[in-house]
C-alpha cells in the first residue's frame, strides 16, 4: 500500500489540471475550477485511471434559475467570489476590506500528496492547502495563511477545511457529554443548514465532537459509508455539516472544521504566517468500523505510537485521594508490585500547600509537611519493586492560594473574580517566561525523582481568558501548551505523558501527537466505562485509552458492580487499578493478579487488533471485540448493560473473522463468576470439548447465554488448523 512521492513542478496557472491522490484503497480527485481555485471532484473510494475522464466530463452542474450566470462549483477556498454561499473556507480581511477571491499560483503533487499554494485577488495574502493521504486512506489536510502585503496587518477571523459530500450521506452523527459521562453519540437527518459544534472552552470539552460522521441512511457498526472529520486540536474548535439548497457544486453537502479563533486573535503583520490545525478527514464503506481500522491504523503509523507494552497501572487518586502519607503509598506500592502492577502513579496532593483542592497548584515543589524526605523514599521504593513511577500535574492550573499566584498575579488569565472553576484559573501559556517557569518546575521535579509517567491534568474551561493585553489569548495559550510539551519531552525523551482533561476533555490527535495517552474519563462505573470506551474507541486504539477497574462501588455513580465485570470492561484499555488496595479481600486480590496476568496474555492482540463491534444483539447487550489483523485471534466481550426485553438466546452474530478460518471457542473465566438469567447455558457451553466453528458460521451467530445486566463474559477464539 505504501506509494512513493515524487513531487513534480509547480504547474501554471490557467492549465487545465488535474490532481489524483490516491492510497490505502482512497482516492481525492482535484481539478482546477473556471474561478482557479482547485475544486475537489471525489472524495471516497480509489478511482482508477478509466473512472477520471467520466468524472472530470461530469463534474459541472446544470445553471439553474435565479442562479449566478455560470455553474457553481465548489473550491477548497470556497468564499463569496466564487459564488459560495455557505461557510467560507477561509475569512480574513486587511482594515476593512474582505481578502477574498483567492486563486492557484502554484502546485506540487505526487502519488498521495498535494499542496496548493493560492493568492487572493490583490495578491495580499497567500494560503496553501496541504493535503496527504497516508497508507491507511486518512486524509491529513492543512491550510497556512501568510500575510504577503509589504505594509499591512492581516485578521484571520477563520480558516477551514471542508471537504464536500455526495448527496447520499443523509444523516449526521457526533458526540455529546459531561464530566464522568464523555463521548456519547447523537444522530440526525441532514437537512439544509449548518449543524454547527463549536468548542469554546479552551480544550475540546467533555461535550467535543471529536468526530464528526456524515453517512448513509441508517449506517451501523459494520455498514454504510461514511465521511468523518476530526480536528486534531487542543483549543477552541469547530466543526460543521452544511447543506446549502444549491449544493456544493456536483456535490450534495460539505463537512470539515478548524480552529475557532477570536476577534482579534489572529492579527499577522507582514511576512507573518498562521498554520491551521490538521483536520483528519476519513472515507469508509465499512460502516463505523471501517472508519476505526483506518484511524487506528493511521494513528498507529505515527513514529511517536507507544510501541512497548502498555504496563499495567495503578493509580492512587480513588485509593487515597488528598490523603498522601509516605508509610501507606509504601504498603500500596508493594501491594500493587505483588499483584502484577507495572506502573505507580502518585495523583494529586502531592506538592506545596495541596491538602485538598482549594490550594497548592502552581507551587510545582514537593511538600515539606507531607514529603519530609522528599518523594525520592517512595519512587525508589517503587522503582525497586520493579515498577515505573508516575506523577500527577495539572501545569497550566493555578489556585488563587498559591505562592505563584501571589507572586505572578499578572500571569494569570483574566476571567472575572467569580469565574473560579474548582478554585482554579489558568496560567498565559502564550508568555515566553510563564512557559520558562513551568518547564523549569516539571523539569526539576522529574529528573529529582525519577519520574517515568506524567499524569498531566487540566480541569477547568478557560473562559474569557484574556491576556495582559486584553485580548483573548486561548490560540496562542495553546501553542505554549505544545510548546511546553514539546520541550519537555525533548528533555525526557523516555517520558510518558496521559493527556487527562476532568477525565476526557482533551482527548484529541493535536495532544496525542504529543502524549502517549488519554484518562477517558473519571468515571470507572463499567456501565458507564462500556459506553466512553466504545465510542472514544471510535477514534482512538485501545492502547491509548486509559481504563482502570475502581472499588466495587462507583466513587462517581455510587452503584454497584461485581469484579468480574469491572475486570473484563478495564480489559479493552490501557488498563489500571484505582483501587485501595488496602482495603481489598483476599479473593479479591487473588481475582486481580489473575486479571494482571490476563491482561499480560492479551495485551499485544488488544493493542493491536482490528477493533469490531457487533449491531445485531439485543437491546441491552453489547457485543465487542478485538481481531487480529491476520485474523488468527480474537477476544470478544459479551456484555450485558440492562435486562434483555425479550426470552431469548438467539444467535449473536461474531463479525470480524476470516469466514474460511476454524476458531476454537472458549470462555475465559477466570475473572470471576458471570451472572446469567437463565436455567442453563447453550448446549455447546455445556460440552467437555471446546466449541470449533468457521469464521462464517460465527458471522451468521451462535447463541449465547443470557447474563443477568452488569455482567461480562469473556471468549477468546483462536484459529485452530
Ligand atoms: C481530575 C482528574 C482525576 C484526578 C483529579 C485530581 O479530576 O480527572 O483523575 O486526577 O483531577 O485532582
Amino acid at each position: 500500500m505504501t506509494s512513493s512521492i515524487k513531487l513534480h513542478d509547480a504547474q501554471k496557472v490557467g492549465e487545465a489540471s488535474t490532481v489524483h491522490l490516491r492510497n490505502g484503497g482512497v482516492s481525492l480527485l482535484f481539478t482546477v475550477d473556471s474561478f482557479g481555485a482547485p475544486s475537489i471532484a471525489h472524495w471516497g473510494a480509489a478511482l482508477s485511471d478509466a473512472d477520471i475522464p467520466g468524472l472530470l466530463a461530469t463534474s459541472s452542474p446544470a445553471l439553474l434559475n435565479s442562479s449566478f450566470d455560470i455553474p457553481r462549483s465548489f473550491s477548497i477556498a470556497a468564499g463569496r467570489a466564487h459564488g459560495w454561499s455557505g461557510t467560507p473556507a477561509i475569512e480574513a480581511q486587511y482594515d476593512e476590506r474582505p481578502v477574498e477571491g483567492f486563486s492557484l499560483v502554484e502546485s506540487t503533487a505526487g502519488e498521495s500528496q498535494a499542496r496548493f499554494v493560492l493568492a487572493d485577488a490583490d495578491s495580499l495574502a497567500r494560503s496553501t492547502f496541504s493535503y496527504r493521504l497516508d497508507d491507511a486512506g486518512v486524509l491529513h489536510a492543512s491550510v497556512v495563511v501568510d500575510n504577503t502585503s509589504v505594509d499591512r496587518r492581516l485578521d484571520v477571523a477563520a480558516v477551514r477545511t471542508l471537504l464536500p459530500l455526495p448527496g447520499r450521506a443523509v444523516e449526521v452523527m457526533d458526540f455529546t457529554g459531561r464530566w464522568t459521562h464523555e463521548h456519547r453519540p447523537q444522530r440526525m437527518p441532514i437537512q439544509d443548514g449548518t449543524w454547527l459544534r463549536s468548542s469554546r472552552r479552551g480544550r475540546p470539552g467533555h461535550d467535543s465532537s471529536y468526530l464528526t460522521l456524515a453517512g448513509t441512511e441508517g449506517f451501523r457498526f459494520r455498514s454504510g459509508e461514511i465521511w468523518a472529520a476530526h480536528v486534531a486540536w487542543s483549543g477552541n474548535q469547530e466543526m460543521l455539516v452544511e447543506r446549502l439548497p444549491e449544493g456544493a457544486g456536483v456535490h450534495r453537502a460539505i463537512i470539515g472544521g478548524g480552529e475557532l479563533v477570536d476577534a482579534a486573535e489572529i492579527r499577522l503583520q507582514p511576512g507573518e504566517t498562521y498554520a491551521s490545525p490538521e483536520v483528519v478527514f476519513t472515507w469508509s464503506d465499512q460502516g463505523i468500523d471501517g472508519i476505526t481500522a483506518r484511524l487506528h491504523a493511521s494513528i498507529r503509523s505515527r513514529p511517536s505510537h507507544p510501541r512497548t507494552p502498555r504496563p499495567l497501572l495503578l493509580n492512587t487518586w480513588e485509593a487515597v485521594y488528598f490523603d498522601h502519607d509516605l508509610e501507606t503509598l509504601t504498603r500500596l506500592a508493594t501491594t500493587a508490585a505483588e499483584l502484577g502492577v507495572e506502573r505507580f502513579v502518585l495523583d494529586d496532593g502531592w506538592f506545596h500547600g495541596r491538602r485538598d483542592d482549594h490550594a497548592g497548584l502552581g507551587d510545582w515543589h514537593v511538600d515539606a509537611d507531607v514529603w519530609p524526605d522528599g518523594l525520592k523514599p517512595l519512587s525508589d521504593r517503587v522503582h525497586a519493586l520493579g515498577m515505573q513511577f508516575g506523577l500527577w500535574f495539572e501545569p497550566e492550573m493555578v489556585n488563587p492560594d498559591s505562592d505563584l499566584a501571589r507572586q505572578h498575579p499578572e500571569w494569570l488569565l483574566r476571567e472575572s473574580p467569580s469565574l473560579e472553576w474548582r478554585h482554579q484559573f489558568v496560567l498565559d501559556l502564550s508568555r515566553d517566561d510563564v512557559v520558562a517557569h513551568l518547564l523549569d518546575r516539571l523539569d526539576r521535579v522529574i529528573s529529582e525523582n525519577g519520574v517515568d509517567f506524567v499524569k498531566w491534568d487540566h480541569n477547568r474551561d478557560l473562559h474569557a481568558a484574556i491576556g495582559a493585553g486584553g485580548a483573548r489569548r486561548v490560540h496562542a495559550h495553546t501553542l505554549g501548551f505544545y510548546r511546553l510539551l514539546d520541550e519537555l519531552r525533548r528533555r525526557h525523551p523516555l517520558l510518558e505523558i496521559e493527556s487527562c482533561a476532568s477525565g476526557g476533555a482533551r482527548a484529541d490527535l493535536g495532544v496525542l501527537a504529543r502524549t502517549d495517552r488519554v484518562w477517558a474519563s473519571d468515571c470507572n462505573d463499567p456501565i458507564e466505562r462500556q459506553q466512553i470506551q466504545r465510542w472514544t474507541q471510535t477514534l482512538l486504539p485501545p492502547e491509548l485509552i486509559g481504563a482502570h477497574i475502581g472499588p466495587t462501588e462507583s466513587h462517581t455513580t455510587h452503584r454497584h458492580a461485581d469484579f468480574s465485570f469491572r475486570a473484563v470492561t478495564a480489559l479493552f484499555g490501557h488498563a489500571g487499578l484505582e483501587w485501595d488496595l488496602a482495603a481489598t479481600k483476599t479473593e479479591e486480590r487473588t481475582a486481580i493478579a489473575a486479571w494482571a496476568a490476563l491482561y499480560r496474555e492479551l495485551r499485544g492482540l488488544l493493542h493491536s487488533g482490528v477493533t469490531v463491534r457487533g449491531d445485531d444483539v439485543d437491546r441491552g447487550a453489547l457485543l465487542h471485540g478485538i481481531v487480529r489483523p491476520d485474523g488468527g485471534e480474537a477476544v470478544f466481550a459479551w456484555v450485558r448493560v440492562q435486562t434483555s426485553a425479550t426470552a431469548s438466546t438467539a444467535r449473536v452474530p461474531i463479525p470480524g473473522l476470516d469466514p474460511t478460518s476454524s476458531y476454537r471457542v472458549r470462555v475465559r473465566d477466570e475473572l470471576g463468576t458471570v451472572s446469567r438469567h437463565e436455567v442453563a447455558d447453550p448446549a455447546w457451553l455445556r460440552c467437555d470439548d471446546d466449541l470449533v466453528c468457521t469464521g462464517a458460521v460465527l458471522a451468521e451467530g451462535i447463541p449465547l447465554p443470557l447474563l443477568n445486566p452488569g455482567h461480562a463474559m469473556l471468549l477468546h477464539l483462536t484459529a485452530v488448523g
